[in-house]
């Protein structure tokens, strides 16, 4: 350990050496236990974060946290300072990341925000978010308690709300979860958006069918412009993204994923996964999956942008229509649009304007340091 703090019977420590990383990375399977279906963590990937051996390192202080009662880990949380966040918003804005407690250690939890908010305090920062940090982190779920959330999302208990209250933290953005259903009247719908978009002269084609490895690059480019002014986001490198994604051109991914150009341009993105739930989610022996949720019948768009001048021709809702057609012919029910904040409206229209119906929903924290 780097260093630890003890309050009240309780042991504040920093894990450093592999097996503490470990330790630290499985707290999830302590806290879901319980749950009948789960996301759980990818260890590996957290410990070569927490071992500054990420593609991301290079971006990134982080300095991972852990609460001990009689010596038992019962909570866990990263301070993290990322330098593209602060360079690009001009915010002293530090993160916590990586957050998670098991119920009844409020005094634990108290102490572990404290200790941790007072590391990024004591390196400059001015306030303290968790729950949304590009690729790091996602926000905390305030309805669907113990159902499988979306892929990505936290499927977080109720009581994680009381502990970051308790520690001085406010809501600081709600974000929205959409879900729309194959009905014949959407698809009919849907065709008729793509079809309007061929008509006018954009082109939508499958990461498959751009070239996938060229497409990974369409998308970071498209998605750094795109999302250039969207709260809580920061410029991403080419280099960082190939490696994320450059396995999944063997999988529908590839056939899921959409780019729109406009005589030969570039102009919008779509990323898509298929139900994941079968590969990556923890499910109970015996458990069925509400088929809205997974079991092979979710597919989900995770992003979607359009550069600023192709905007409002019905781009997005052509290439989002494209990907959810493409998800009805390989046998999904349910297609997510994953996630939107609240007031985005142009993002939440073009939900609405696909058939999606809000159904579930998060917040993250701020608060001052
Ligand atoms: C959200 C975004 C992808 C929409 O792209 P777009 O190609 O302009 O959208 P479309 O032209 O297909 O329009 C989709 C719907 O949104 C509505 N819309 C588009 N821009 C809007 C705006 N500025 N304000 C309100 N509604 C808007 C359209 O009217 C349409 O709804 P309708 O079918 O009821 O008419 C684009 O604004 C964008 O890239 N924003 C920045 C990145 C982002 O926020 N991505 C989504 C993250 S969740």
């Amino acid at each position: 350990m780097a260093s630890a703090v003890s309050f009240q019977g309780v042991r504040i420590e920093r894990p450093q050496s592999r097996s503490q990383l470990d330790e630290f990375a499985r707290l999830p399977y302590s806290v879901y236990a319980g749950r009948d279906a789960w996301w759980p963590p990818d260890v590996q990937n957290e410990i070569d974060l927490l071992s500054n051996r990420s593609h991301l390192s290079s971006y990134l202080d982080i300095e991972p946290f852990c609460a001990r009662r009689d010596g038992r880990l019962v909570a866990r949380v990263s301070a993290v300072i990322n330098h593209r966040y602060i360079d690009h918003w001009k915010e002293s804005l530090g993160q916590l990341i990586h957050f998670e407690a098991l119920e009844g250690e409020d005094a634990a939890v108290a102490a572990l925000l404290e200790e941790s908010a007072a590391w990024l305090k004591q390196r400059g920062m001015m306030r303290a978010r968790s729950g949304f940090a590009a690729f790091l982190d996602y926000p905390y779920a305030i309805d669907n308690y113990g159902e499988l959330p979306s892929f990505l999302m936290r499927g977080n208990p109720a009581y994680y709300h009381r502990y970051f209250k308790n520690a001085a933290f406010e809501t600081e953005k709600g974000q929205v979860d959409y879900t729309s259903t194959m009905s014949p009247e959407n698809q009919s719908r849907w065709r008729k958006m793509f079809e309007g978009a061929s008509a006018s002269g954009v082109t939508i084609r499958s990461w498959r069918e751009y070239g996938f490895l060229a497409a990974i690059d369409a998308w970071t480019d498209v998605t750094n412009a795109a999302f250039d002014r969207h709260w809580g986001w920061h410029p991403v490198m080419r280099t960082e993204v190939r490696p994320m994604l450059m396995s999944l051109w063997e999988t529908p991914v590839a056939d899921l994923s959409m780019l729109a150009a406009i005589n030969g341009d570039v102009v919008g993105a779509v990323f898509s996964v298929p139900d994941l739930s079968g590969t990556l989610a923890q499910v109970r022996r015996g458990y069925r999956l509400d088929p809205s949720r997974g079991g092979g019948t979710r597919g989900a768009l995770i992003n979607i942008g359009v550069l600023e001048a192709a905007r409002g021709r019905g781009i997005a809702l052509a290439m989002a229509a494209r990907s959810f057609l493409t998800m009805a012919q390989q046998g999904m029910r349910y297609a997510g649009y994953t996630l939107v904040l609240d007031d985005n409206w142009p993002s939440r229209h073009t939900a609405e304007s696909l058939g999606g119906r809000v159904t579930a929903n998060f917040v993250n924290y701020i608060r001052a340091l």
